[in-house]
């Protein structure tokens, strides 16, 4: 089978990794792919969001399988633009239409979607320019911290937490009437702050069947102990130690089947990754959004523990087959650490050359935001660079090996977190 990736990540690079270690994979290809898809299978220089050229290509090699990395082509409608056009319906595609993909697309959508099927979740209203005033209002009913989120996409960056009541309700003001966030924050949901320790799952569904992936834990701020900003993620951690068999049933229970009945009470044609942020509060998980494709990190902790055919596992999703499948996971640990550009999430440089990448022995090497020169050197060319996973009895075996290998490799003003699992021991 002749497979397309869109993207250009870790998550992509992990998805090259294991698809094309599959005997059903005859040729790969990623859109636009890094430095590291590169060594696997063929980059092509097209944009994720430019569908007219991506079917010009999906006819022109014979493509049989469409494989959507990042969110944003999936809300844009990349699998209903497929689906309804006859030249190219038969294409088998991993990711959700758009009303699935409005899941992540809308965090309003979300809240109410899961209100409709007695989800957990934070108690929440959603405002407008309109409704301003009353959004203060209704800040001043609520203690600190003050949650806000733009409705709408805004690159990970739509989540602002507040202490203060004051500048809470300069913060709505600024998305709401100020457009902080653009078009994404024309619609502001705020919400119950939750306090608790956050993991994700992920499923697998072709909208009737699913099955649960292997958990992880990302590490989304820039500083240690968790502090600065909020980046799209310095590390990860599979399984997540805290959850055990008596929560993974009740995220199972509440969460999983009630999101996948929603799906199919409201017919939306679902078949990709759904990906539950969740917070542990007590014993109990709420969730905190739906994401619609994989994490990133996560993925270069998910993807390696899954020893069963990736390719089968994705097609039997997009043909709606899914029960015909089988999912078997590596007892194992595996951690990532992400190596990230000085001055990220923030102004950062590229084009430093990465050095060490021969050096490393036991560990994969996944690529984010790398390039390749016109010397044939591999050089920077994202914030979040290259990435180390390892596999261990436990995450903190893990983690030594994968920082033993992160520290094989440099680049100019590199930097990652060296204390990566600290808040699980
Ligand atoms: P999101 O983009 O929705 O994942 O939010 C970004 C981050 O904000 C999450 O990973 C949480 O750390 C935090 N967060 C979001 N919603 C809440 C909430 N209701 N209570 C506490 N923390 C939250
Ligand atoms: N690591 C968080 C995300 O992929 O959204």
């Amino acid at each position: 089978m002749k497979i397309l990736i869109l993207g250009s990540g870790g998550r992509e690079h992990t998805f090259a990794y294991k698809i094309a270690q599959s005997s059903k994979c005859d040729k790969l290809f990623i859109a636009p792919g890094n430095a590291g898809t590169k060594q696997i299978g063929e980059n092509v220089a097209i944009d994720p969001n430019d569908f007219t050229k991506i079917k010009k290509f999906v006819l022109q090699e014979n493509i049989e399988m469409l494989v959507v990395g990042p969110e944003d082509p999936l809300v844009n409608g990349i699998t209903d633009f497929f689906k309804q056009d006859n030249e190219i319906s038969h294409l088998k595609i991993v990711g959700p239409s758009k009303r699935g993909a409005l899941l992540e697309g809308s965090k309003e959508r979300a809240k109410e979607f899961m209100g409709l099927y007695n989800i957990p979740t934070a108690a929440y209203e959603s405002f407008t320019p309109e409704s301003l005033e009353a959004g203060k209002k209704f800040l001043e009913t609520l203690d600190a911290p003050y949650v806000l989120k733009a409705d709408g996409l805004a690159a990970g960056k739509g989540v602002l937490i507040l202490n203060d009541l004051t500048e809470a309700k300069d913060e709505l003001e600024n998305m709401l009437k100020n457009q902080k966030f653009g078009q994404a924050s024309a619609k502001v949901v705020i919400e119950e702050f939750l306090k608790g320790i956050e993991l994700s799952v992920f499923v697998l569904t072709d909208g009737s069947d699913y099955k649960i992936l292997p958990t992880a834990k990302d590490y989304k701020r820039i500083g240690e102990g968790d502090t600065g900003l909020n980046t799209g993620g310095m590390g990860a951690i599979s399984p997540v130690p805290f959850a055990d068999d008596v929560f993974m049933q009740k995220i199972e229970n509440r969460i999983v089947k009630p999101t996948i009945e929603g799906l199919k009470k409201e017919e939306i044609d679902y078949k990709g990754f759904v990906f539950i942020g969740l917070i542990k509060v007590g014993e109990d998980p709420y969730v905190i959004e739906y994401n619609v494709r994989m994490g990133d990190p996560e993925t270069e902790v998910v993807l390696p523990r899954i020893q069963s055919d990736l390719v089968e596992l994705l097609s039997k999703t997009a043909e709606g087959k899914l029960a015909e499948a089988t999912l078997t996971i590596d007892p194992r640990t595996a951690t990532t650490v992400m190596a990230v550009s000085g001055g990220y999430p923030e102004a950062y440089e590229k084009g430093k050359e990465i050095k060490g990448l021969d050096t490393v022995g036991d560990a994969l090497v996944f690529h984010a935001g790398t390039t390749i020169n016109e010397e044939g050197k591999v050089i920077t060319n994202g914030g979040r660079v290259i990435a180390t996973t390892a596999f261990g009895e436990n995450y903190k075996e893990a983690l030594k090996v994968s920082y033993q290998n992160i520290e094989k490799l440099h680049f100019d003003k590199m930097y990652f977190r060296k204390d990566l699992g600290f808040d699980l021991a």
